[in-house]
């Protein structure tokens, strides 16, 4: 029997180092205003791999829906985590020290075909676009939430629409 989606983690954000979490917590953000619940947790593809492939391989059955993966550099945590799971995964690049997030960026767009990531941009957009395709994937299945998304679309388009520009002086 299904889960109450309410009383557990629907979303498993993992990022690579705790010094990704600045970034990622605007995806935490979004996830949470839009009342869905999520774990956040740091697991490292390259420093703790059997940890991150432990999780990937339990996630679903712990009733998780997506799993978000969030890395720098040499960035193979998402591709990790797809590698174990079925789950849609989605991949967030963090800025880097010498490339600016490039590198992650290349490595994490870059799946062979077969394991799939969905990649979005670099750094808090990135952040917090996969909090929103992850509201959108659950909407499917609820009602309520797609409405919550409903009126998060229209109040951007307000806010957009409300902006003045100043007079030439
Ligand atoms: C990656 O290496 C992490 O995801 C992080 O973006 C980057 C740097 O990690 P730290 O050296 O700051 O722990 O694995």
């Amino acid at each position: 029997m299904d889960k109450n989606p309410h009383s557990h983690p629907l979303v498993g954000i993992v990022m690579g180092s705790d010094s990704d979490w600045p970034v990622m917590r605007s995806c935490a953000e979004m996830l949470k205003n839009f009342g869905i619940l999520y774990e956040a947790k740091v697991l490292s593809a390259h420093r703790t791999p059997d940890a991150a492939l432990d999780y990937a391989a339990c996630a679903q059955e712990r009733g998780i829906k997506v799993l978000i993966g969030a890395a720098g550099g040499a960035a193979h945590l998402a591709g990790v985590l797809a590698a174990k799971s079925e789950l849609p995964v989605l991949a967030v690049p963090m800025p880097s020290k010498h490339l600016q997030g490039l590198d992650s960026l290349l490595a994490m767009v870059q799946m062979p075909g077969g394991i799939p990531v969905a990649t979005f941009a670099i750094g808090e957009a990135g952040a917090v676009n996969a909090a929103l395709f992850s509201v959108a994937m659950l909407a499917l299945n609820d009602r309520g939430l797609a409405k919550k998304l409903t009126e998060f679309r229209t109040n951007q388009s307000e806010k957009v629409l409300s902006k003045t520009l100043p007079d030439l002086p």
